[in-house]
């Protein structure tokens, strides 16, 4: 077990770690901090192939409360085809299509789920743009617990789909995800339950370390120099830049201060590229994002001023990428490394094959491009692209003329 606390990001008073997110001095958030034990890289090597394999690193303090779907752990695939496609000798895609309810946010959920239950809380739920649903209702479902999903109402069929399956009370709400997340945020305080991505955000974080954790483990515990990451609230990749500093505090890894962030947005909802590019401190919300990619649709991100900071910490830089480049990406991905993602990986890789063609990311340099949601959520958009299969006899002489 390790001792962990809860710390301003802006103002540094510590708390204890309670169900709290905000500062009481400064309403800055709140973040897990931790007094490690001795930690090596023979701590992890026999251990389960999750992201529960980094329990130390991890704010649950009694390992009874973990509830898994044996989610992390997923592949880090070099992808040379891709790379070779891009013009990249050292590309690494981290395929998070492949967790449990088939995007990264098994990682966040699962942990902020587990730490609902070690609070003794008997409910969760999340305000989300469709994967967060899904991933807070499946571990809900896991623990025992109702599960309140507070989402726009135009998110894709097959996200809404997954997420009743599980057995969420669904709440589409007619309005934005800002919207939504404004309702949820007042339901979890007057009614006690753990909006996962809310009142337990300090907690949710921590599980998206672990895509840092796993891929500097799957590198034989390297830096990367560059990581794109896909950005709606921003708090996977402030969380990303977390977990790779926890490594070096623990000596895991030498210094990470020579990694590259770059912040991949779609176009429509990407204000965060804005203020980046308008060398703005502040981000100034989208209202009314429209955009292919409804998992990034996020106008005001929460974690979006630290971000830009982690941008400037990292010589970072962010970059969007618009419908017909998202849609052209998924399939290039899957042409090329036959992984079939959403659009929010989609965004990924057209930022990524942006950034290459404007010459900022050398052919040699260790490129992570973090995939984080399975196409199979969200075939609508791909569907109005792609050509319809032609439905023929059953006859032999006939099919047989069309295949080479
Ligand atoms: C598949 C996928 N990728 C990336 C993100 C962005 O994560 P964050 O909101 O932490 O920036 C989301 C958010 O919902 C998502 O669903
Ligand atoms: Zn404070």
């Amino acid at each position: 077990m390790t001792n962990v606390s809860l710390q301003c990001r802006e103002c540094k008073k510590e708390y204890d770690p309670t169900f709290k997110y905000i500062c009481d001095d400064c309403f800055g958030p709140l973040d897990v901090k931790y007094d490690f034990p001795s930690i090596t890289k023979n701590t992890f090597v026999n251990r389960e192939h999750t992201y529960w394999r980094y329990f130390e690193l991890l704010p649950i303090q009694d390992k009874s409360n973990i509830v898994s779907l044996e989610a992390g752990m997923t592949p880090l695939i070099h992808a040379k085809k891709l790379g070779e496609e891009l013009g990249l000798n050292n590309l690494y895609i981290k395929n998070d299509t492949v967790n449990p309810t088939f995007s990264f946010k098994d990682r966040p959920a699962g942990v902020a789920v587990s730490k609902a239950k070690e609070f003794g809380l008997s409910a969760v739920g999340c305000a989300s743009t469709g994967n967060l649903a899904s991933a807070t209702a499946a571990h809900a479902a896991k623990a025992g617990f109702p599960c309140y999903v507070f989402a726009p109402s135009d998110i894709e069929h097959a996200k809404i789909t997954q997420a009743l399956s599980y057995g969420a009370k669904y709440i589409a709400v007619d309005g934005t995800y800002d919207d939504a997340n404004r309702i949820a945020a007042q339901i979890g305080d007057s009614k006690g339950i753990g909006i996962v991505n809310i009142n337990m955000r300090s907690y949710y974080v921590e599980g998206s370390k672990t895509l840092a954790f796993e891929v500097a483990e799957q590198l034989g515990w390297n830096v990367p120099d560059q990581l794109i990451v896909p950005v709606g609230s921003g708090a996977m990749l402030n969380a990303i830049c977390k977990g790779f500093e926890e490594l070096q505090s623990v000596s895991l890894l030498d210094d990470v201060s020579s990694m590259h962030m770059v912040a991949a947005q779609p176009h429509g909802c990407a204000p965060i590229v804005d203020a980046y590019k308008n060398n703005s401190k502040d981000v100034i919300p989208v209202e009314n994002p429209d955009t292919v990619a409804k998992s990034l649709a996020i106008g005001d991100p929460g974690d979006g001023r630290y971000v830009l900071k982690r941008l400037q910490q990292y010589q970072g830089l962010a970059e969007e990428s618009n419908n017909k480049e998202i849609l052209d990406a998924i399939l290039l991905l899957a042409k090329t490394e036959g992984i079939f993602t959403e659009p929010a990986g989609g965004v990924s890789v057209a930022v990524l094959k942006k950034l290459v063609e404007d010459g900022k990311i050398d052919k040699n340099e260790k490129t992570i491009c973090y995939v984080t949601g399975n196409g199979l959520k969200a075939t609508e958009s791909l569907m109005e692209v792609l050509p319809k299969p032609e439905v023929m006899k059953a006859d032999i002489s006939q099919i047989s003329a069309v295949v080479q």
